[in-house]
């Protein structure tokens, strides 16, 4: 597998009108905050949330007058699901997207919206992603992969084309990598134009397989693939991606946890009024942590927007808790008349909202005559926490 510069600027031009230039823009905050030029890629911003349309459209656009009468079949539950559908519609080419019968309904509906034909199909990715393969074989359909495709990698590659353009002499690009598809586009084209850039990838501890690979030329299958930047959760890294692309163009990788993560989307909603799902936050969340050797002036690489709404307001309580904005306390206290109203009354006094109070007379682990009271209080940072955990104790309550 190989794509060259020149082989992203055909992708350029090829794309250009299917897809939007999405901004890039310096964030004052976050600079503010790290020290030095943070510039954000608002991808989250592009045509179906994600940067996976500029990918399939390219590859759409590659295909054979037959090939495109015969149509494609992908298998994703996520973002290239979308890209491929959509790039697809406005291609005519028929698109078939095979996920897994677990798949959740809105993502099935949205790629449904773009006009794909949906088939459900296995318990498990794995399963809907051979069954793909079969209907590519049986219907003589073109198999979009998500990164291990020449034109998909060049289609992503005009992201970086497109920050060329929109922010002078950058010393530093930060990506999330799943695959590797991104990551390897972006830096093959960035490279070109100014071989000294420094390209940093980032991923989820979770599952952080292309991570191991990078440092250690191994990896361990994780024993888990939950983490809330589900999009570049991939249980098994893709050597080739690794030899051919990540091993030369990307100066390292780093890994963020999840809390890192829920605290880089708040950061994103509160700061730069963007939304922005886990694997769109993560390169943020690799800077915000402080991991990742910046330059003067670097760029963030938000990759995608698709973040589901009761997923939202779980994150955002995450994220608050992570900055000390929110935290949950348990105190014990003895159980006689006035214990609660001392409490609050403290609190009250230490500015600290109180949004939930829990109270438990009968838990085992309690003595006699002592009561435990859970509450969720809106606090300012963590130094706010100490002090009101300090005060608490000094009353005589039991802090956990
Ligand atoms: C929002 C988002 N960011 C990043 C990635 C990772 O891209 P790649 O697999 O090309 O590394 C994905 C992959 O689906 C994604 O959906």
């Amino acid at each position: 597998m190989k794509v060259t510069f020149d082989d992203i600027k055909a992708a350029q031009s090829t794309i250009q009108d299917l897809i939007l230039k999405t901004p890039c823009e310096i964030s004052s905050s976050c600079s503010k905050l790290v020290g030095s030029d943070i510039y954000l890629k608002l991808e989250n911003n592009q045509r179906t949330g994600s940067f996976k349309m500029r990918g399939a459209a390219n590859k759409i656009a590659s295909l054979s007058a037959q090939e495109k009468a015969k149509g494609v079949v992908a298998c994703s539950a996520g973002n290239h699901a979308q890209g491929v559908a959509l790039s697809a519609s406005l291609s005519h080419v028929k698109s078939v997207i095979v996920m897994p019968e677990t798949a959740p309904l809105t993502k099935v509906q949205a790629t449904q919206n773009y006009g794909a034909e949906v088939i459900l199909h296995g318990q498990s990715f794995d399963e809907a992603k051979e069954y793909a393969f079969q209907l590519a074989d049986q219907k003589s359909y073109v198999f979009v992969h998500p990164y291990e495709d020449e034109k998909v990698i060049a289609g992503q590659g005009t992201i970086g084309l497109e920050i060329a353009e929109q922010v002078a002499d950058l010393d530093t690009i930060i990506a999330p990598i799943g695959g590797g598809g991104l990551i390897s586009g972006a830096a093959i084209a960035l490279k070109e134009l100014n071989p000294k850039i420094r390209v940093i990838g980032v991923q989820a501890s979770a599952v952080d397989t292309m991570y191991q690979l990078y440092k250690t030329r191994d990896f361990k299958a994780p024993t888990h693939t939950g983490t809330i930047a589900d999009g570049i959760a991939i249980k098994v890294p893709s050597r080739v991606m690794y030899e051919k692309f990540i091993s030369r163009y990307v100066d390292d990788v780093v890994t963020v946890a999840d809390g890192d993560v829920a605290e880089a989307i708040v950061f994103l909603l509160e700061r730069a009024k963007s939304v922005a799902e886990g694997a769109g936050a993560a390169s943020l969340a690799g800077v915000l942590t402080g991991k990742i050797k910046l330059g003067k002036r670097n760029c963030v690489l938000v990759s995608g927007g698709n973040i589901d709404l009761n997923m939202v307001s779980q994150v955002i309580q995450r994220g608050q808790i992570q900055r000390g904005r929110l935290s949950e306390m348990s105190v014990i206290v003895p159980d006689v008349p006035g214990s609660l109203s001392q409490l609050t009354k403290i609190l009250a006094l230490h500015k600290a909202n109180i949004l939930e109070v829990h109270h438990d007379r009968v838990k085992n682990s309690l003595a006699l005559k002592e009561t435990k009271i859970d509450f969720v209080i809106e606090t300012t940072s963590h130094e706010h926490i100490q002090k009101i955990r300090e005060a608490l104790s000094q009353w005589g309550a039991k802090v956990q």
